[in-house]
């Protein structure tokens, strides 16, 4: 809930013309109609932003993960498009210049309200499926129509068998503060010989030497790494992500 300055009456300036004021008294009844956009758009960034500081500070402990994704489902939409979240048009179009056969089936790990399967379709996928920590997400990702099947992962399991997917995704899923970094070699382990992984890893991730680690570890093995690419993750936070696109090799390790 909104509170008020103590003073009777508050005068705010347009900040980008700084001449343009507006004044707001105490006794004015205050609906969103009666506010002008700019300051609706200032409280809609906000509490994008209150969002993106519960993330940030969120243990990675997989109750209090279902906790505040379940709390943040409803509006996690609409407060990502306003901090002008880009990894999942990132990783749809990463994937889709290396798969081409759009009706190839496609896992959506961590696919929380369905933002990335949305950006899969986009980019021409038909066969996508998707599952995750948070029911309160889930229903979302229901109604975004992206995803021909969606079921609720416990943490620490994938109840999928090798060579089911032609790509498994897990677009701002791994990382500090959210899944851990073996969860990395857990989506690994049911990717097929041939196929794909596509996964980002945020700016604080790309310097955390367990996340890192885990990654090198499969490329030691049988992965090899397609393509990687830095570019924007969140735009109002400056961060960045790097989407990685890794293959397992066709001739399996015995
Ligand atoms: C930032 S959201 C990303 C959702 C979606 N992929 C997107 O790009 O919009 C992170 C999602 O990861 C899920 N998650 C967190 N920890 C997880 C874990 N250990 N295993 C699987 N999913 C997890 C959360 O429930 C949440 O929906």
């Amino acid at each position: 809930m909104a509170t008020w300055p103590s003073d009777d009456d508050v005068e705010w300036g347009r900040p980008e013309t700084g001449n343009a004021a507006v004044s707001i008294s105490r006794s004015d009844r205050l609906t969103p109609a009666s506010l002008p956009n700019w300051i609706l758009a200032y409280v809609e960034y906000m509490s994008s932003e209150e969002a993106l500081d519960r993330v940030y500070a969120a243990s990675a402990d997989p109750a209090a993960q279902v906790e505040l994704y379940d709390d943040w489902a409803a509006s996690y939409d609409d407060d990502l498009a306003v901090s002008g979240y880009a990894t999942p048009r990132r990783v749809a179009e990463m994937l889709a210049e290396h798969l081409t056969d759009r009706d190839a089936p496609i896992f959506d790990f961590g696919c929380g309200t369905g933002m990335s399967g949305r950006a899969l379709a986009h980019a021409g996928f038909t066969a996508i499926d998707g599952a995750d920590l948070s029911t309160g997400m889930l229903e979302q990702a229901e109604r975004s129509g992206a995803y021909r099947r969606l079921w609720e992962l416990t943490a620490g399991v994938l109840d999928v068998r090798r060579g089911t997917y032609r790509a498994l995704v897990a677009c701002g899923v791994i990382s500090l503060g959210a899944a851990p970094a073996e969860t990395l070699t857990l989506v690994a382990s049911a990717v097929g010989p041939g196929d794909f992984v596509v996964f980002s890893f945020n700016d604080h991730t790309l310097e955390d030497h367990e996340y890192m680690a885990t990654l090198q570890a499969l490329l030691d093995d049988d992965f090899e790494q397609v393509a990687a690419e830095h570019g924007v993750h969140i735009a109002s936070r400056e961060m960045g992500s790097t989407v990685f696109l890794l293959r397992r090799s066709s001739a399996e390790h015995s």
